[in-house]
Formats: structure tokens, C-alpha cells, sequence
């Protein structure tokens, strides 16, 4: 597939007005995207799982304006209309209007709600632009008159989302998805994200990601900013070989289930993009004393007990607790005992393994 692929030929039908709802799922990197050139292309492969609690539900309302010369929209989070969110749709829109060539031509109200709070430090970029992307994509396949293939579909939308966040173009399936191409994954792209193709073992299935809120404030430093300085860091060349060698490994251990190659892959990635961070000019830090505490919290839990608890970071201080479902009981145990303090408020997300965008 090509970006040619993705530019519609002319629609048959016409349709007024009419809703379509989706909810979409947060992911979670287990290799790292950080770091992109031009039109959102990223710099390495990453992979992640696919959550299935926090999500993103939203109803696209449309109806046919007069003229064609402007995107006209209005945000709603949670029924309050949200000005500040325009922006980065009208950007997102800007950049996708090529693809879906009806979008001036129609008034739209965005209806979204999260499941986790908007205050929690949880990005809702790759839930919520999978969510709007995959409606935009029904009202696309109601206007083309031809068949529209689910594959089709979901890869399109997997490719408009990427448009909207890097990250949210792995949120359309579950539950593994690869973006970015790798050369030993038949079918990965820069354009989209792609199921894993491969044999996953009876280990990773249901695997569980329990979200330790330490800071729910606003991220000091977006994301986007973070893969801006990406350009001339002084590591960026090793740490993108360092990713492809990364996935590399996780296609064996993920055939043989071996979970404690799983853990070193996993939390060195983690590391890493923070360290990425602290090496950038300007440098920052986003991990917060007790993001350091939970992490040593969890290695000595894994030397004292035959645990593979696991953790991982986003660009923010909050820690991904990952673990296997046949240790839920013992894990639960050990987050309540040890990590809960650390949390603000005593705030977490118990979350697992999901599959992907749902229409409602
Ligand atoms: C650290 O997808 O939020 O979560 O493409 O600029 O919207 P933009 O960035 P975004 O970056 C996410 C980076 C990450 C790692 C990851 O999810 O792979």
C-alpha cells in the first residue's frame, strides 16, 4: 500500500445528515516510537499492546453545509463544549482532507468521553483520534457506494489516525499491533499500523497492565516536542537500529513465551525513551521520585518471588505495572501492599490486553 491507495475515487451516494459512534482503546508501547520525520512518519518500528478499558467513546454527528470552503466542527468532552481542542482537529483535519475529500463539505459535531479521567496524565490523543478516525471512515463508506473492505477499513483508519497522534494508529486492532516498517514483519508499513502476524504464546494472552497514576498533572513537555528533538540527538542512529533489533527479539519471545527476555526487552525500552529525554538539548525529565520508587519496588519484588511483574513508561511519570494473567492474584496483592502509596490520590487503572476500535 502506497499513500495513493488512500485517496478515494469519486463517491456515488449522497447522504444529509446521520451519526455514527465508535469507541477506541489507549495502547500501550512495548518497543518505542520516539522520534518522526515529515507527515508523521516515524524514525523506528514499535509494537504494543492494545488496551481494553481505557478508551474513548465518540459520536460524530454530520449534516451537509452550503458551501465547501472551511472545516466547520464543534468538541464536546463529557457534554462541554471545548474550544481548546479545535486546533489540533482543524491540524488533524488539514492534514487528512486529501483522504477524505467530503470533510468541508459537511457541519460536524464531535461528541467524546473518556473512560479514564481527563486529568490522570493518561494521553488521550491515541484513543481519541482512533475513535474520530474510525467514524470518519463509516461516513466514507456510506458515501463511496462501492464495497468497502473491513481490512480496508481498518487499515485506512489506522492511517488517518496516524495522522492525528503517531501512536493512535495502533489502537484500530488488538492485540499486538507493529507500525512502522521492520524487516522481518511481512505486511508492517510507516503508513499504518498492522496486527502481529506472528505466533504469540499462551503467556501473553491477557496479559495485564495495571496504570499507576504518580502524576496526573499536564505533561511539561508534549510529545511532539519530544520527537522534535529527536532531529541531530547525539544517539538518535543507535537507538533506531536499537529499536529494530528490540522487535527483532520480541518475535522469538513472544513464540516461545519466554518472559524474562520479555522483562529485559521491555523495561530497557522504557528506560531508554527517558533517556532519550535526558540526552536531548533542551533535556528533561518526566519521571518523578516516586516513578523511581515503584521501579525499585517491582525489582525487588521480582528477586524476592518468582514474579515477572514488569514495568513500562509513556512520556509522562506515570508506570505501567505488566504482568501475566496467571499472576494476577499475587501481582494485585503486591500493587496494593507497595505501590498504592505512591500513587497520587492512591489513583490507579487496572487494565489489560484488548482488541481494538468498536463501532456502537
Ligand atoms: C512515548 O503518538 O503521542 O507514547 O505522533 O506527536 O502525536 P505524536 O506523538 P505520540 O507519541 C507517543 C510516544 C510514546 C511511545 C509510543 O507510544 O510508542
Amino acid at each position: 500500500m502506497t499513500v495513493k491507495d488512500f485517496i478515494p475515487t469519486a463517491y456515488k451516494n449522497l447522504i444529509e445528515k446521520g451519526s455514527y459512534i465508535w469507541s477506541s482503546p489507549s495502547n500501550i508501547a512495548l518497543v518505542k516510537y520516539w522520534g518522526k520525520k515529515e507527515h508523521q512518519i516515524p524514525e523506528n518500528p514499535s509494537i504494543s499492546f492494545t488496551l481494553d478499558s481505557c478508551k474513548t467513546t465518540t459520536t460524530l454527528r454530520f449534516s451537509k453545509k452550503e458551501n465547501n470552503n472551511e472545516f466547520l466542527f464543534d468538541v464536546f468532552l463529557d457534554g462541554e463544549k471545548k474550544d481548546d481542542f479545535k486546533p489540533k482537529i482543524e491540524t488533524f483535519f488539514k492534514r487528512i482532507e486529501a483522504y477524505l475529500p467530503f470533510l468541508k463539505g459537511y457541519y460536524f459535531k464531535i461528541e467524546t468521553s473518556n473512560t479514564f479521567p481527563h486529568s490522570s496524565g493518561i494521553a488521550s490523543s491515541a484513543s481519541g483520534m482512533s475513535a474520530l478516525a474510525s467514524c470518519l471512515m463509516s461516513l466514507e463508506r456510506s458515501l463511496s457506494g462501492v464495497e468497502v473492505t473491513d481490512e480496508y477499513f481498518t487499515q485506512k483508519a489506522s492511517f488517518l489516525s496516524r495522522l492525528g497522534s503517531g501512536s493512535a494508529c495502533r489502537s484500530l486492532e488488538g492485540d499486538l499491533v507493529v507500525w512502522g516498517k521492520h524487516d522481518e514483519i511481512d505486511g508492517s508499513s510507516d503508513l499504518f499500523g498492522v496486527k502481529y502476524p506472528f505466533e504469540v504464546h499462551q503467556n501473553f494472552k491477557n496479559y495485564n497492565d495495571t496504570i499507576l497514576l504518580v502524576d496526573k498533572g499536564e505533561k511539561q513537555v508534549s510529545s511532539t516536542v519530544g520527537h522534535n528533538l529527536m532531529h541531530n540527538h547525539p544517539f538518535a542512529q543507535e537507538r533506531f537500529k536499537q529499536a529494530h533489533s528490540n522487535l527483532s527479539s520480541l518475535i522469538d519471545v513472544f513464540k516461545t513465551g519466554d518472559l524474562k527476555s520479555f522483562i529485559k526487552i521491555v523495561e530497557s525500552e522504557a528506560l531508554t525513551l527517558h533517556a532519550m529525554m535526558m540526552t536531548s538539548m533542551p533535556y528533561f525529565i518526566l519521571m518523578k521520585p516516586n516513578t523511581l520508587e515503584i521501579i525499585n519496588k517491582i525489582w525487588v519484588f521480582r528477586q524476592k518471588t518468582s514474579s515477572n511483574v514488569c514495568f513500562t513508561l509513556d512520556a509522562g511519570a506515570n508506570v505501567h505495572v505488566l504482568y501475566p494473567e496467571a499472576e494476577t492474584e499475587m501481582v494485585n496483592e503486591f500493587i496494593n501492599n507497595e505501590l498504592v502509596a505512591y500513587c497520587q490520590n492512591g489513583h490507579y487503572i487496572c487494565d489489560r490486553i484488548g482488541f481494538g476500535a468498536k463501532q456502537l
